[in-house]
């Protein structure tokens, strides 16, 4: 069966000044909210950490997807599971032992994500899908919101879908950066089941209805409409 999509805004296009209320807006529509920690070491810039999340947690239910853009994720990302985060994404280019750290994050009670920035292959890390919940392929270079989508960053979803699909994983494949009303059906049909969106959700007048669109372009193109 065929499950269905996940659309994560991401609160990196928010406006940080009210991100309680901003998190509040897309509750009922979303499935999760995207939160994008940024150390500016492992990318430029900087965003928010721990005691920013750890607040935010207690003020709404909605489950957070945090992608952790930071070095060291072996040192960090334990606790963003401990704080509450439903599902705890790290960079492959940060890690040495990823496999590690997935079962630490799942003991800790989290989902365990995998990053795959643009210029990394997908190839060395296929073998490792059974550990992981989510697989997280940027379509864009991680650091910015508001960037261009990379279509040629598609292959790569691809693959991870024959992957998945072959070995019957429960697998989440995720795609962050550019995707909008006009990119997320190539990424739906590419085999992605789970979608980030920042600029096209928070950018919009209306963020619950521009999650609804998202959704039934997504889910017509996996079949489920
Ligand atoms: C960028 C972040 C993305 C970003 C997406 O490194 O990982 O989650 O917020 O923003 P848009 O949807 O505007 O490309
Ligand atoms: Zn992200």
């Amino acid at each position: 069966m065929t499950a269905s999509p996940i659309i994560a805004p991401s609160i990196l296009a928010s406006d940080f000044s009210r991100l309680a209320e901003e998190v509040r807006a897309i509750e009922g529509a979303a499935d999760w909210a995207h939160v994008d920690v940024m150390d500016n070491h492992f990318v430029p810039n900087l965003t928010i950490g721990l005691p920013v999340v750890q607040s935010l947690r207690k003020a709404t239910s909605i489950p957070f997807d945090v992608h952790l853009m930071i070095t060291d994720p072996q040192r960090w990302a334990p606790a963003y599971a401990e704080a509450g985060a439903y599902n705890v994404t790290f960079h492959a280019e940060a890690c040495d032992d990823p496999v590690a750290l997935a079962k630490t994050l799942r003991s800790a009670g989290a989902k365990a994500g995998l990053a795959i920035d643009r210029d990394t292959p997908v190839e060395p890390y296929l073998e490792l899908l059974p550990y992981f919940d989510t697989l997280l392929i940027m379509t864009i270079k991680a650091g910015f919101g508001g960037q261009a989508f990379m279509p040629e960053m598609l292959g790569k979803v691809r693959d991870v879908r024959r992957r998945a699909d072959v070995n019957e994983l429960e697998l989440r494949i995720e795609v962050d950066g550019g995707i909008a009303a006009d990119t997320i059906e190539q990424a739906a049909e590419a085999g992605a089941d789970a979608f980030v969106a920042g600029t096209a959700v928070y950018g919009a007048a209306d963020p619950a209805e521009a999650i609804r669109k998202l959704r039934g372009l997504a889910a017509a193109r996996m079949g489920l409409a």
